[in-house]
């Protein structure tokens, strides 16, 4: 052979086997039943295994070949069981283990002795199966020995199933036997790096998407998207995108615009983004059975849609009437789908939201689809019911939305947020927590459901603050929008039918509270987008549990008012009642001279370096150039923190277009500081004016502005 077709042929080799998702039958016969894929991650497969049955995996983007025995003091190790109607995998673990995980929950953070049901439910209010099957499917544990070190498991397979998490933990599904797969490290976050590298990462989400949002089923017609685009401007308080929900559709038909209502969607949008706002439109995956409407003409034409048990097209109830469902198992459906975003996303829509893609059928059984409807597959997926791929069809939908929104607009990073998704579906789309209630209870509940996504993989998440269904009221939204700086997603969202509630609905008071929470999130974003990158190359989560603070205090294992937003910030929100707080001289961070009794309280971490920038209306007029570096000096006299910075926007940073900069400062003295600034990596060479916000107890003391020579001295 040549040189060159021998180079061609290691080519191919790698990246069949390397790049990404392999889209190939994997049927290799494992000859093992137990071993070791890399240094601490084991793989164990039932003895009556058949691989078409499960896998590919839908999940996992590596492929798992065995290396290694597994060692005679693995841990971990998950015994299979079958009988006609389940399988069933128990695992046992040492007692005094914390369990955390199985992604979008109800309940406490601590999953100990709680059962949920994997099967993506539209579940309004969470009112249904009392909460314990919501719109995502995470097969997904994680447990926390006293000692700090960790496991996770993966259940590698699709279908309907339960998780009891006692001791042993019992997993039963409804359908074949599937593989396990067991992770081992010394921390919990070892563990959600090697989770994040089994089951892929969040792409860098355009700066944009970190702003705040305000949303509402619907704003209706266009003239109210302006008004309330004009309203935050007027009012200053920032504000990076507005939600157009379905009434913006003509007769909830996808990729329509109703004529009355918003008959020149390009003009709006030119309109907000003169505003400085994003505009994020929602499509459904049902289509109206409508024969005079072309999409779904051509969804009937090109054969696209789910069929019933007899080969039928597929027909169930949603928001427009009867509906047909693409079948996105089929690669030509994909495509057909993500073509569709091509003119769309043309005129100036910024940002996706794929809802409704359990998917919800109203008058199917349990909301959904017959289990026995067909998904007909190909490419790499074998035809199946859809007891196997309900729990995907969502990830399925907002892999093949993101193709399409990539092609239409290749130079811009796409966001989507998607309502159902499963494990892994992170590499696609963020997510909110669905159709909560306007309660206190919902509002406090929305911290652990919150943490518990980012420790099943899905960082970018949060809840419908000030509460989707009910209505809110004047005290609830001041609490909940005071949570809005630290959620990952920040995004304020309510039903049809309850009150209003954007920040000024309910006169001034709120409407401070929520200017001074919704400033301080903006002051934060040179640290929070610091945070997604991190978040993007590691899968460690930008809202954390306290115990990542200390894994070793069991004190802080179930603590879920208070949390961390990375490693430096520690927040406790005002309503908290006597949090577990991790040991070491974490000092109050006063964001403002005055105190209104509703803003939580943050705390940054001894010896660490928070960089902040001035207060702006919108993510398009960020900028890291003067930064205030927030500094709580240890007893050693240092302190240290990073900045991540880029374009905010495209691919630049792909090709080196960012800085990545590590801080360190001693101080010489209780006055002067010197400041070192390195650059860990990135191709940028951005000058950079700073000054020191020292926090002690005794307040916060500024430094003054320098470019250069970077030692600082205390004002008087
Ligand atoms: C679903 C969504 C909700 C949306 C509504 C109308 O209930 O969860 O966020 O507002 O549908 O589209």
């Amino acid at each position: 052979m040549k040189r060159s077709n021998i180079l061609l042929l290691i080519i191919l080799i790698y990246v069949t086997t390397a790049c990404g998702h392999k889209e190939t039958e994997d049927t290799a016969v494992k000859d093992r039943k137990a071993g070791l894929v890399e240094a601490d991650v084991a793989v164990f497969y039932p003895d009556e295994f058949d691989s078409v049955q499960t896998l590919p995996s839908l999940a996992i983007i590596k492929d798992l070949e065995y290396t290694n025995d597994l060692p005679d003091d693995w841990n971990i190790k998950p015994e299979f069981s079958a009988n006609d109607s389940a399988s069933v995998v128990k695992i046992a673990f040492l007692e005094g283990t914390d369990l955390y995980g199985n992604g979008e929950v109800t309940g406490p953070l601590r999953r100990n002795g709680t059962k949920i049901k994997l099967w993506n439910t539209d579940n309004f209010g969470y009112g249904k199966f009392d909460g314990k099957q919501l719109y995502q499917a995470h097969p997904w544990v994680m447990g926390v020995r006293p000692d700090g070190s960790s496991f996770g498991i993966i259940a590698d397979n699709t279908y309907r199933q339960t998780f009891e998490l006692n001791n042993p933990i019992t997993i039963t599904s409804n359908g074949p036997s599937f593989r396990v797969i067991v992770i081992e490290k010394d921390s919990p976050e070892e563990v959600l790096k090697s989770l994040a590298d089994l089951t892929g990462k969040m792409n860098l989400p355009p700066l944009w998407a970190l702003g705040y949002q305000q949303s509402r089923y619907s704003y209706y017609p266009d003239s109210q998207v302006r008004e309330i685009a004009k309203t935050f401007r007027e009012k200053q308080i920032p504000c990076d995108v507005i939600w157009m929900d379905i009434n913006y559709m003509d007769g909830f038909r996808i990729f329509t615009f109703d004529e009355k209502g918003f008959p020149d969607p390009k003009k709006l949008n030119d309109d907000l983004h003169s505003m400085d706002i994003k505009a994020v439109y929602m499509i459904d995956p049902g289509v109206k059975k409508d024969s005079a409407y072309s999409i779904y003409q051509q969804g009937s034409e090109g054969n696209h849609w789910v069929q019933d048990a007899d080969g039928n097209e597929f027909n169930g109830e949603v928001w427009p009437g009867q509906c047909a469902f693409p079948d996105f198992t089929r690669p030509e459906t994909r495509e057909w789908w993500s073509g569709l975003y091509q003119d769309f996303m043309q005129l100036g829509i910024d940002g996706i939201w794929n809802d409704m893609n359990e998917p919800a059928v109203f008058d199917g059984p349990e909301g959904s689809m017959p289990f026995d409807n067909i998904h007909r597959g190909g490419g790499y997926l074998p035809a199946g019911e859809h007891i196997r791929y309900h729990n995907v069809y969502g990830l399925l939908m907002v892999k093949a939305s993101r193709e399409g929104m990539m092609k239409a607009k290749p130079e811009e990073r796409p966001f989507i947020l998607s309502r159902a998704n499963y494990l892994g579906g992170q590499r696609y789309a963020a997510t909110w927590s669905g159709d909560n209630v306007s309660t206190d209870a919902h509002m406090k509940m929305s911290i652990p459901m919150t943490i518990t996504l980012g420790l099943s993989g899905q960082p970018f998440n949060g809840p419908d603050i000030g509460g989707f269904t009910g209505d809110t009221n004047e005290e609830l939204l001041a609490q909940w929008m005071s949570l809005a700086p630290y959620y990952p997603f920040c995004r304020n969202h309510s039903a049809i039918d309850v009150i209003r509630q954007e920040p000024w609905s309910f006169g001034k008071k709120t409407e401070d509270v929520s200017r001074t929470a919704v400033n301080r999130r903006y002051k934060m974003m040179p640290y929070l987008y610091t945070l997604f990158h991190e978040a993007s190359l590691t899968g460690v989560p930008v809202m954390r549990p306290v115990f990542f603070a200390d894994i070793k205090d069991k004190k802080l294992r179930k603590e879920e008012q208070a949390f961390l937003l990375g490693e430096q910030l520690l927040v406790v929100p005002r309503w908290a009642t006597e949090p577990a707080l991790p040991a070491g001289d974490w000092k109050d961070i006063p964001f403002e001279k005055k105190d209104d009794g509703y803003q939580a309280t943050v705390k940054l971490k001894d010896g660490g370096i928070v960089p902040m920038t001035k207060l702006i209306q919108s993510t398009e007029e960020y900028s890291a150039d003067s930064l205030t570096l927030y500094v709580n000096i240890n007893e050693q006299g240092k302190a240290e923190g990073e900045l991540y910075n880029d374009a905010g926007q495209g691919y630049e940073y792909e090709s080196g277009g960012y800085e990545w900069l590590h801080f360190l400062i001693n101080s010489e003295n209780e006055s002067s500081f010197a400041l070192e600034v390195n650059k860990k990596e990135g191709n940028w060479d951005k000058n950079h004016t700073y000054r020191l916000a020292l926090v002690t107890d005794g307040g916060i003391k500024y430094t003054e502005w320098k470019t250069e020579d970077l030692t600082f001295s205390l004002k008087n």
